[in-house]
């Protein structure tokens, strides 16, 4: 009997990286399929706790975990770590791991977790305090408010007015959003984005951002061009980083302040198309071996 692979995710149609998944685990000669999590039910009964789908068992053994869903409140959250966890729970091997994704997930996490390790990120506060807020982008300079939770650029905004901060920061309050806010660091318009897949470099890229745009990513127009500026402290902070979120496989996001590398971020679920034409390789391959690595562990 082959392994059967879930790909899981959000979306009712895969999308890229899901798809190259199951392509290169079927080439691998796994059984897979892609379904998304709102498909995947939870059933308490007298036996106990099971993830069904309609009333069969959900049983694999192994489970991509691309998504958890983005646009859903907290509630839907909770039913989907619950599910993911029973997943888990019945010995599937997750790759990324529940717990990692969602430390990635929350950007105030990574940076607390990632400064406890000694790693450098920007300075950072998140707080639902206004004035605590508005005093701290004052000495800041210039500050990056960003979703706590967000990807691909959409929504982070620069700003070195600490009034029109204000008003930015007290419309999220009023709308119960927290506020997560950077010290922004001057760098190159360029980050450095690497791959680690089992704490090895998997691929890097630069990314290299339109002129007058200070985001990097491919989806603000950024282009990905071969690293050649590589070095081994680079190398090691990104390996770091993703070992110390829990996770198996991330993006990390690095950039080049003048004191240094920083960390923006670690994406615990990283689109690779860019990076997949740069570095000529696609990160699927690596991450099935991983998976088969695990399963037949
Ligand atoms: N504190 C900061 N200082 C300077 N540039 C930043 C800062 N935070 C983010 N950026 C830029 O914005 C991009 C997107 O931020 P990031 O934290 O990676 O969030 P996202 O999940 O939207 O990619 C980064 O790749 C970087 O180029
Ligand atoms: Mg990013």
């Amino acid at each position: 009997m082959p392994y059967t692979i879930a790909v899981i995710g959000d979306s009712i149609i895969p999308d890229r990286p899901s798809r190259d998944l199951i392509i290169y685990s079927r080439s691998s000669g796994l059984n897979a399929y892609y379904v998304p999590i709102s498909r995947i039910s939870v059933k308490v009964d007298k036996d106990g706790a099971l993830a069904v789908i309609r009333d069969r068992p959900f049983k694999v053994d192994g489970v991509f975990l691309r998504s958890l869903g983005v646009l859903i409140d907290v509630e839907t959250l909770f039913r989907r770590m619950i599910t993911m966890r029973l997943i888990e729970g019945s010995g599937a091997v997750t790759i990324n791991p529940l717990d990692g994704l969602l430390r990635t997930r929350n950007k105030l996490e990574t940076s607390v977790i990632l400064s406890s390790r000694g790693l450098p990120v920007p300075f950072t506060i998140g707080t639902e305090d206004i004035l605590y807020a508005y005093n701290t982008v004052k000495g800041m300079g210039t500050a990056v408010i960003k979703p706590l939770q967000g990807s691909r650029g959409y929504g982070a905004i620069k700003v070195d007015d600490a009034d029109v901060a204000f008003q930015v920061m007290k419309t999220l309050l009023t709308i119960r959003k927290p506020l997560y806010i950077q010290k922004y660091v001057e760098k190159p318009n360029r980050d450095i984005r690497l791959m680690v897949i089992d704490n090895e470099i998997f691929g890097c890229m630069v990314r290299v951002a339109p002129a007058g745009q200070w985001k990097t990513n491919v989806a603000q127009g950024a282009v990905g061009k071969p690293c050649t500026n590589m070095d081994r402290e680079l190398e090691e902070l990104a390996i770091k980083s993703v070992e110390a979120l829990g996770l198996i496989y991330g993006g990390v996001d690095v950039g080049e302040g003048k004191e240094g590398y920083v960390i923006f971020e670690v994406n615990g679920s990283p689109d690779w198309a860019e990076l997949t034409q740069v570095v000529n390789k696609n990160p699927a391959t690596a991450l099935v071996k991983a998976m088969l690595r695990r399963i037949k562990a």
